[in-house]
């Protein structure tokens, strides 16, 4: 099979066997692995496949038996990446010896080394790189899995399930054997062996089962468990009091690794994470790096229902996965901080990448129909959106149909491996609810616009509400209208709500046509309208707001997040009304706002901060055709050149009353840090003499990373140095030096390519870890103003590290090459740049079919 090969969603047919039991023998050795797999084959009735033909990669195969006996090389056929079996008996044992690597594999999929740790990534598809097997989700088998290995190197053996028995054998070597009793897909098998540190703890469920939990890092770092282990209870606490979902092994393990492409995993009992999202404390860890943590150990731990216990029939189905978890772990983070908070920054999270990858060469629905490489569909259109389709229907049913929905899917296809359409029929199956015309969200892409009028009728005391969709979508398709809750509420001028049918004080309209009307009777004054209360669809909306409306919204309206959505729409619409007009004059109406939320007593400091936050260049320039990097850019410096003058006094005085506060705590510093990055645009010192100072003295990462972030482009003595002495004080914790790579990568400063070149040819970078490059290339390409430098050089530095990385990860690779999406929005100038390093990619010989994919579909537009 080549490696640029198109999988339909349409072709699915069921695999031809079942493998009803896999017992998996590693023999670990210094340079190999033998690995041993003796597999219960039985043949599938209702497939119309006849052929068995098994997944391999980059295996070495010693021998091949059916029910014992050795097979002859002519009732088989090896291919470099497939073994099929010619005529194979209705149900059989197979045995297959085969050897690999994992010290050659740098991919991060399959089986390989972080350090001298011996551990696996098998999703997608990585379980074909162990051994030969049917490698699709829809086949579920029980596995026994049995590890050799030296006795001091690998004082660990661990894998999924029940620990079965272990002992001592000849040669210094030992033995571990695991059992898991819930049949599951391989791409949830697990295996480590190393020399780790256990961090054990106890938790007790409702049904009073004791499980056992356990953190396994490197030694050293047991000390920086705490978080990750009382953030586990509480997501246990958190499934069991909301959908009364406990745990079903005796042991949940999760392991720290240094080098992981993703964030986590998953594997039943065994999660395997990327050390950054487990290791803190307050030294090395910021407050974002803690609420990360916290968020991803309940993910994957929530993964355990949804996702393990039922799973996906095929990768097209992965969102039925992964956007149901989002959705847990978002609601999880909602009920254990600040639900607007949460809200606000999930929805700025999912403009700022799914709105963009919606509108891109790569977009593509959250159940897409085709792929090339799997892996690139790891994105946050199947995340995000996904998570926004599962928040929809629970808007559209109500939560505690919600929640009857969900029992019936647990209730209905525990067990099994299902799709998209299964889960929307539980829904239906348990409400009474018609989803039909829902389901479209999961099939056509582009995120949908609206255009809002409204009116008021003074005689009829009726308020009439216009919503239409547009249907055309920046990548030529047109869609059929979308089922869409909008979420509305009437505000008198006191900012309370009017009251609407059944007397509440919100509403939600369900939109089905491409246009329609909504009557709202008995409106006694003429109100002013919160739209999309609560982002209550992931959609664009355009209605006439006047900039009193706005202010109006942003100090009254009784949903935390509207109001900050209409401060972000004044800044939106006054600093892209102001770009390439050289006198500007801002409307007052930005000062008002600015100067009501700054000294607002009313709201905690939390919600402070993000109302404060000077919003990204990427969110400003979601509106242009065109894309004006730097002018756009200019006019947001100018603007907040302008508030930090006019409020230099009042910015200070509460910033140093937030820092010399007795009782820090991450609110308090997340404000504290939003101010300073306002100071730092003082036309004085004054903003980097305060952030220097804060970073010199800080005692917490959050504080001296914040302070660094905020130096990054300040082209002054003290940013030199305060980088310096990062490098010196954490020039040893490589998990730390990734923000100082960071750092850099996301300076504006016109060194800064340079600069990188030099880094990545330093000894402290390593370019087989995962962080590194994210860190370095993935941030940088995120620097916006650097990475469309009008010369190309940020162009052609990322291309040049794609063409590096793709020859031993290509999955990294191919996450990178994302970063070219914006290329339909380019200037010519810049398109031209970019078109050539995007063909120079193309031409590279033996592209990964994961990296020609992105890069491809991203040409075709031009
Ligand atoms: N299932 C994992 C999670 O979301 C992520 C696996 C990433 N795998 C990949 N092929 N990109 O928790
Ligand atoms: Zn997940």
């Amino acid at each position: 099979m080549d490696n640029k090969t198109l999988t339909l969603l349409s072709n699915y047919i069921p695999a031809s066997y079942k493998i009803t039991d896999l017992a998996l023998t590693f023999d670990i050795h210094e340079h190999e692995v033998v690995v041993k797999n003796v597999s219960k084959y039985v043949v599938n009735e209702s497939s119309l496949e006849k052929k068995l033909i098994l997944n391999g990669e980059d295996l070495e195969l010693k021998s091949i038996k059916i029910n014992s006996k050795l097979l002859s090389t002519d009732s088989y056929n090896l291919c470099k990446d497939s073994l099929e079996i010619h005529n194979p008996p209705i149900s059989f044992e197979l045995e297959l010896v085969t050897i690999i690597k994992p010290r050659e594999n740098k991919s991060g999929l399959g089986i390989y080394y972080s350090g001298e740790i011996l551990c696996s990534q098998m999703e997608a598809e990585g379980f074909r790189k162990v051994t030969y097997s049917l490698d699709r989700p829809d086949v579920m088998s029980k596995f026994e899995v049995s590890i050799f290995a030296d006795k001091d190197k690998y004082p660990y053996l661990l894998s999924n399930g029940n620990l079965l028995e272990q002992g001592n054998l000849e040669h210094n070597r030992h033995y571990a054997k695991w059992a898991d009793p819930f049949p599951k897909p391989c791409y949830l098998f697990a295996i480590v062996a190393g020399k780790l540190e256990l961090v054990e703890d106890k938790y007790l469920t409702k049904s009073e089962k004791n499980v056992t939990l356990q953190i396994y890092v490197e030694p050293g770092n047991e000390h920086l468990c705490q978080h990750a282990m009382t953030s586990l209870k509480k997501s246990m606490r958190w499934d069991e009091d909301t959908y009364g979902l406990e745990y079903d092994l005796e042991r949940f393990m999760i392991v720290a690794v240094n080098d992981f492409n993703a964030g986590a995993m998953e594997n039943k009992g065994l999660n395997i994470f990327n050390a950054k999202y487990v290791l803190a404390d307050p030294k090395i860890a910021t407050d974002l790096d803690y609420h990360n943590i916290e968020s991803i150990i309940a993910h994957e731990y929530f993964h355990n229902w949804t996702g393990n216990r039922v799973t996906c029939r095929d990768w097209f189905q992965l969102t039925l996965k992964e956007g149901l978890t989002v959705y847990r772990d978002q609601e999880f983070s909602a009920d254990m901080h600040s639900r607007v908070v949460q809200r606000v920054d999930a929805v700025a999270d999912l403009r700022n990448t799914q709105f963009i990858e919606d509108e891109g060469p790569n977009a593509h629905p959250i159940q897409p129909e085709s792929y090339i490489e799997i892996d690139n569909f790891y994105t946050s259109t199947v995340y995000d959106k996904g998570a926004e389709v599962i928040r929809m229907i629970e808007k559209i049913v109500g939560t505690e149909n919600f929640k009857k929905g969900i029992r019936k899917y647990f209730e209905l296809y525990d067990g099994q491996a299902v799709t998209t359409e299964d889960f929307i029929k539980a829904f239906e199956l348990a409400t009474g609810f018609d989803l039909k015309i829902f389901r479209r969200w999961y099939k056509q892409a582009g995120t949908p616009k609206c255009t809002i009028t409204s009116s008021y009728d003074i005689d009829k005391k009726t308020y009439s509400i216009t919503i239409e969709q547009i249907l055309e979508t920046k990548y030529g398709k047109k869609n059929e209208p979308f089922l869409i809750p909008i979420t509305i509420s009437l505000l008198n001028k006191n900012g309370k709500s009017l009251p609407l049918p059944d007397n509440k004080s919100e509403l939600t309209l369900i939109v089905k046509e491409q246009k329609e009307t909504f009557y709202l009777k008995n409106i006694n004054e003429k109100p002013v309208l919160s739209l999309l209360r609560n982002f209550s669809a992931p959609i664009n909306i355009e209605y006439n707001y006047s900039n009193e409306d706005l202010v109006f919204l942003a100090k009254y309206d009784s949903d935390g997040f509207n109001r900050y959505e209409a401060l972000q729409k004044l800044l939106i619409s006054e600093i892209n009304n102001g770009v390439n007009k050289d006198n500007y004059q801002f409307s007052n109406s930005i000062y008002e706002i600015f100067e009501y939320v700054l000294s607002d007593q009313n709201i905690d400091y939390l919600f402070k901060a993000t109302l404060l936050e000077i919003p990204q260049l990427s969110l400003l320039l979601q509106k242009q055709d065109v894309y004006k990097f730097d002018e756009t850019n200019q006019i947001k410096e100018k603007l907040y050149g302008l508030i930090c003058k006019q409020y230099q006094e009042a910015l200070i005085v509460n910033y140093r009353n937030l820092h010399d506060s007795k009782n820090s705590n991450a609110s308090i510093r997340r404000l504290k840090n939003v101010l300073l990055d306002i100071l730092i645009r003082s036309e004085n010192d004054i903003g980097v003499d305060l952030a220097y100072e804060q970073f010199s003295k800080a005692d917490n990462m959050t504080d001296q990373y914040s302070a660094l972030l905020v130096l990054r482009n300040a082209n002054h003595s003290k940013r030199v140095l305060a980088l310096e002495s990062f490098k010196h004080n954490w020039s040893h914790n490589s998990l730390v030096l990734n923000k100082w790579f960071a750092a850099q990568a996301l300076s504006e400063l016109p060194e800064t390519v340079m600069n990188l070149k030099q880094l990545v040819n330093s000894e402290l970078f390593d370019r087989y870890n995962p962080n590194n490059l994210y860190s370095l290339y993935l941030r940088f390409s995120n620097n916006l103003l650097s990475f469309h430098n009008t010369d190309g050089s940020g162009y052609s530095f990322i291309a040049d590290s794609i063409k590096a990385i793709d020859r031993y990860n290509p999955n990294v690779a191919a996450r990178i090459a994302t970063c070219f999406n914006a290329f339909n929005k380019l200037d010519s100038v810049r398109k031209a740049k970019m078109q050539s390093v995007l063909k120079d990619i193309l031409n590279q010989k033996d592209l990964s079919g994961g990296v020609y994919e992105i890069i491809s579909k991203t040409l075709k537009l031009c």
